[in-house]
């Protein structure tokens, strides 16, 4: 487990170097390609408030290719993420910048300052909680399997052992998957889940691990794909902060508002149905 963690920093360093030179996700750059500016949408009530006074931009760093929490409708990133993103935002007088990355870049940009937090359906694991601060928590999700319909290769969660598994680099689907080595099992590693998943569909690989969300939403895109009765990893996701910082107690305040508010659920339903 530590050397496969490891080893995926050593990723996420090579990774977020070349992305810094690829110019995505600083604070400091305000017009990139990758960045959408997001319009508030929230109650505008709060803006007149003296404490909702414009403190600047927040650099939201994220990977958006994970819907129904962070996706491109048009060239515009929208989702569960990004709404609750903007209502922090507009309760604590900041302007909201969205900044595109891989997936397994954001720790990195959160902890270098190049963006101000990262909220991409990030898992809370003692892991990261290495790296960077966690804020509470905003919802839950379990890591479910995808494969074929009709096909005998996985089953269930214990036919991972042996399979070939494509999974989104350095998210838990990875780590989890990653620790099935040992038992013969091989990793495919992809950028995007929808590359897993296109995999899936090509016959590369036997099955995707990948958050229940966006698995509803990949097998509702792409036929001939469903997802296996056999959950096997609840998870919680929360905004990642640079360590130390106070903007994690300034989120967390904004947050538990909106929670009893009943934003935080209003948004949620917006994007999933029950
Ligand atoms: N919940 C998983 C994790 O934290 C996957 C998150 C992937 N998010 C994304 N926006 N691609 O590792």
């Amino acid at each position: 487990m530590k050397k496969v963690f490891s080893a995926l920093l050593a990723g996420v360093m090579a990774c977020s170097m070349a992305v810094a030179f690829a110019g995505c996700g600083g604070s400091s750059s305000s017009s990139k390609a990758e960045s959408s500016e997001a319009k508030s949408t929230a109650d505008s009530a709060d803006k007149s408030t003296a404490d909702s006074a414009d403190k600047g931009t927040l650099h939201m760093a994220t990977n958006a290719f994970f819907e129904p929490y962070e996706y491109y409708d048009g060239d515009k990133i929208v989702g569960i993420d990004v709404e609750i993103a903007e209502a922090i935002c507009d309760k604590l007088g900041y302007t909201l910048k969205v900044d595109d990355m891989d997936f397994d870049s954001i720790i990195t940009a959160v902890q270098s300052g190049k963006a101000d937090f990262g909220m991409a359906g990030m898992t809370v694991t003692e892991e990261r909680k290495q790296a960077i601060d966690f804020t509470d928590t905003y919802t839950n999700a379990v890591q479910v399997i995808i494969v074929k319909e009709g096909s005998d290769a996985v089953k269930n969660a214990d036919d991972l052992a042996g399979a070939v598994v494509g999974v989104q680099m350095g998210t838990t689907g990875d780590i989890y998957v990653s620790d099935l080595e040992a038992e013969g099992t091989t990793v495919e590693r992809y950028n995007k889940g929808a590359d897993a998943v296109l995999a899936l569909s090509q016959g590369k690989v036997d099955a995707v691990v990948i958050d229940n969300e966006p698995a509803k939403s990949f097998v509702a895109q792409n036929e001939g794909l469903t997802i296996l009765n056999d959950p096997f990893e609840n998870e919680e996701y929360a905004i990642c902060i640079a360590k130390g910082s106070e903007l994690t107690a300034k989120f967390n305040e904004a947050l538990k508002a909106l929670k009893e508010e009943g934003k935080v659920d209003e948004i949620v339903k917006k994007y999933i149905k029950a």
